[in-house]
């Protein structure tokens, strides 16, 4: 009895491990995301600040990056994810609208400055500005900082 309840103990034990590996699993793919999005917006950055060329297919496919992983990314915080290696805030999950609304006003401008690379780096910037200002303000509200 004692020995079966010993073997049940370590089963949790285990299950319970097994249950927070796969949790960072997934805390780390949105952190990859993440820095995937720093990435162009480094790229971006360089390119108006004349340290590159800009080159306005690298900065619509950029912004364009930008976009498509932030229409998912509010998809990477299921329940079980709010602790662990992460900065996630507790607001994330206290406010999940709030938070979408974030991230799709960042899909919106970032669709904004894909399409402003054609006409060049003054339009490209001054959407690429508006679109930082979406990173921000989600950092702000819904990051540990
Ligand atoms: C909807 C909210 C939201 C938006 C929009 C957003 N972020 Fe984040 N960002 C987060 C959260 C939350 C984290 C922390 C994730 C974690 O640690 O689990 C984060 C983390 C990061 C990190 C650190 C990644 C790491 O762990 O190394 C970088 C870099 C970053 N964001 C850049 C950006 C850029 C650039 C943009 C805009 C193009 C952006 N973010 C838009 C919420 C957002």
């Amino acid at each position: 009895m004692k020995l079966k309840m010993g073997l049940a103990a370590i089963a949790f034990v285990v299950g319970a491990t097994g249950f927070a590996m796969a949790n960072q699993d997934i805390i780390d793919l949105r952190k990859q995301i993440m820095k995937t999005n720093g990435q162009a917006a480094k790229v971006s950055g360089m390119m108006l600040q004349g340290q590159i060329p800009f080159d306005a297919t690298v900065a619509a496919a950029a912004a364009s990056s930008i976009a498509g992983s932030n229409a998912v990314f509010a998809d990477f915080f299921p329940e079980g994810t709010e602790t662990g290696d992460t900065k996630a805030r507790d607001t994330i999950w206290s406010d999940p609208e709030g938070f979408a609304a974030a991230s799709q006003a960042t899909v919106v401008a970032a669709e904004a400055a894909a399409a402003a690379a054609a006409d060049g780096p003054e339009a490209f910037g001054a959407a690429f500005q508006a679109l930082g200002a979406t990173c921000g303000a989600c950092h702000e509200d819904y990051r540990v900082n």
